[in-house]
């Protein structure tokens, strides 16, 4: 590679955006302008999809039409009802959410390009019922209903998948979680977004492609490997054990899921929000304290050995625990959620478009001639 090419286009802008910032410093995060701390802590997650959406904070005639409309199309086709029954019971909830989009994407297509955002509101509204639908099928047999009544996305999803009422702390949590996850920049699955929809495809097909793309441990696979990491360390029994595991870990060069990012060098502003709230929830909710001191000495431990700071989907891994959430729903929460985003990076991509084609460093063969396939 030349000194320019560093790899994995780093500290290259590929594109200009007015959706959000990491900021100029690399850590003040800000959707449209709003810094992430303000809104995670005052706005809900539809004031925030509305904000990515359409540039602006809805005033509370605008959100109250907003949840209205969410509200009024969480029905599942019964076709996709059925592609759902038929996926197996260990198939991982990531692929369900690929197939569920995709099927909605037979069933209700985009003709027209006029029909983005009312397809953004639809998948919002059905990719809840998308995972808690298979889920709930493929684990017990039972046909959910999607029809919850339940005021938003937070405690729609919630109450789905445990069959009553989330408590006002849990929606809460959640709301605070999706508002996180909403927005990044251009991180590998918006930026696959973009370029997916950049060659003109359906609305679909780019957030198949974000769901894809999503999918790995390096992105937001890492809070369900997150967790797994928490869950091993645990075997180990006592915390004092747990860190000499991790030191082991860091002396194999194993990567230490939940650490470090590709664009924070110092931290990432969305973390403290997110452990307070795994604070909050610790021993309140589902598990006993264990892992949050667990996750505290890791963070310490990684501090002190690495320079390496927790991002968002460190103490996301135990905030969902707390909440009672099965580990393999973390990522698939990240998809209801980044669908905002992803959506409004697709619409700013098609409204000022270019095909996304970059060149390539050639490091093959030089040219040369055909061997015909009896002299090789
Ligand atoms: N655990 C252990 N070491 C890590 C690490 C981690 N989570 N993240 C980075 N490092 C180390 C690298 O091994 C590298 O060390 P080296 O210079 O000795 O080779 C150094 O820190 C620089 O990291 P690098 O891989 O160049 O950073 P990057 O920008 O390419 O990678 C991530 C960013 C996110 C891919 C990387 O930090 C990672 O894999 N983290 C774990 C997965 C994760 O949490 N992803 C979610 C991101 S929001």
């Amino acid at each position: 590679m030349s000194e320019k090419n560093t790899g994995g286009l780093r500290g290259q802008a590929v594109g200009q955006t007015s959706v959000s910032t990491v900021g100029a410093e690399g850590h003040n995060l800000t959707y449209r302008g709003y810094g992430i701390g303000d809104l995670a802590e005052k706005a809900t997650f539809e004031e925030v999809a509305y904000l990515l959406l359409y540039g602006k904070l809805p005033n509370q005639a605008e959100l109250d039409g907003y949840k209205g409309r969410l509200k009024g199309i969480r029905d599942l086709p019964d076709a996709l009802k059925a592609v759902l029954e038929k996926i197996p019971a260990n198939t991982h909830p990531m692929d369900v959410m690929r197939t569920g989009c995709s099927m909605l994407g037979t069933l209700e297509p985009e003709t027209d390009f006029g029909q983005q955002y009312d397809i953004t509101d639809r998948l919002l509204s059905a990719f809840p019922g998308i995972l808690c639908y298979w889920y709930r099928f493929s684990k017990d047999g039972t046909r959910i209903s999607t029809d919850t009544g339940a005021d938003d996305i937070a405690g729609h999803f919630l109450q789905m998948l445990n069959g009553k009422k989330p408590s006002e702390l849990l929606q809460k949590a959640m709301n605070a979680s999706l508002v996180l996850y909403a927005e990044h920049e251009f991180n590998a699955s918006t930026f696959a977004c973009r370029v997916c929809s950049a060659t003109l495809s359906d609305f679909y097909s780019s957030i198949t492609t974000g769901i894809g793309t999503l999918r790995g441990p390096l992105h937001g696979g890492a809070n369900e490997a997150a967790m797994a990491l928490l869950e091993h360390l645990d075997g180990f029994g006592s915390i004092d054990n747990a860190r000499k595991e991790l030191l082991n870990m860091l002396a194999r060069k194993e990567k230490i899921m939940g650490f470090g990012h590709a664009v924070y060098k110092i931290s990432d502003p969305r973390s403290p929000v997110i452990k307070e709230w795994a604070k909050n929830l610790a021993g309140h909710v589902g598990d006993p304290k264990r892992y949050y001191e667990l996750s505290e000495m890791v963070e310490k431990t990684m501090w002190d050995e690495k320079k390496l700071f927790p991002n968002l989907d460190f103490y996301s891994a135990s905030c969902y625990h707390f909440m009672g959430i099965p580990t393999a729903l973390f990522t698939p929460i990240f998809v209801m959620s980044r669908t905002s985003g992803w959506a409004a990076h697709i619409m700013e991509q098609r409204a000022n478009n270019k095909l996304i084609r970059p060149n390539a460093e050639y490091t093959g063969e030089k040219a040369r001639a055909f061997v015909s396939i009896e002299n090789r």
